[in-house]
């Protein structure tokens, strides 16, 4: 079982809000979303991910403090969509976790494609590693163990087809700005948790205030087309467009 004590690099941002009741159906449990009910029926009605992918979330369910964490069937089945009607080659997971969308995302990429998939916290990232190890498609997944931003800082400009933000919240803006530099013109980034447990529509705390802001930034941006999805805990899908000519 992990716990939070041999974590020393671990933040208190890297905790979910209680997740409150759960909902369950075989392996698979939802946090208390917006519309836990729709969210059930929803996985219900997806494809099964791999087997590997669904060990991933038996072990993350029955062996991790917060399983909430882990994007699931519904979110990780939108991910590969995304990858395979992007085209997407070059992609940057930002918060591994056990590995669930570094590895999803992963299986969707074409021959050469390759993702680099951020970890700061030693105890996620081995268990990832582990998983990653035993896939089919290891050779095109880097664990990168460390802070999110300053690794998003050595990234290049522009070479990145798409960016999946997962990680500490009150960063989001900043994971933001560092991602519409190293994504192409054209290129994707998509947000987790946007909808924060309904936090944003009333932000008490640092964190739902973290999200409400990246939202708005997001939204008054006009670098980029954006569309919010109340998938789950709700996704920003944003699409990097040319800077318009002053
Ligand atoms: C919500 S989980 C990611 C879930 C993952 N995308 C999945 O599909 O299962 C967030 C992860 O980000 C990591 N994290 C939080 N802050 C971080 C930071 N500043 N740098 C790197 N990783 C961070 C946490 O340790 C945690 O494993």
């Amino acid at each position: 079982m992990i716990t939070d004590e041999g974590d020393t690099m671990s933040t208190k941002s890297d905790i979910p809000p209680p997740p409150g009741e759960k909902i369950s159906t075989g392996i698979y449990s939802f946090m208390d979303t917006v519309a836990g009910e729709a969210e059930e029926y929803a996985a219900n009605h997806t494809s099964p991910m791999s087997s590997l992918l669904e060990e991933i979330e038996r072990f993350t369910l029955n062996n991790t403090p917060y399983p909430s964490m882990l994007t699931g069937r519904v979110q990780g089945r939108f991910l590969q969509l995304v990858v395979q009607l992007s085209g997407a080659r070059d992609i940057v997971d930002v918060g591994t976790f056990t590995g669930y969308s570094a590895l999803a995302m992963a299986e969707a990429l074409p021959p050469g494609g390759r993702i680099l998939t951020i970890e700061h916290n030693p105890e996620h990232a081995g268990i990832a590693q582990d998983f990653f190890d035993r896939s089919a498609g290891r050779d095109k997944i880097t664990l990168c163990r460390g802070e999110a931003l300053e690794i998003l800082k050595t990234l290049p400009d522009g070479q990145t087809d798409l960016v999946f933000i997962d990680a500490d919240k009150q960063n989001y803006i900043a994971y933001y700005e560092e991602s519409m530099r190293i994504v192409r013109d054209g290129g994707l980034i998509l947000a987790d948790n946007a909808l924060w447990y309904g936090r944003i529509f009333d932000p008490q705390d640092d964190e739902s205030r973290a999200i409400a802001d990246f939202n708005e930034r997001v939204n008054t941006d006009d670098r980029s087309e954006k569309l919010f999805l109340t998938i789950r805990d709700g996704i920003y899908l944003i699409r990097k467009t040319a800077v318009p000519d002053k």
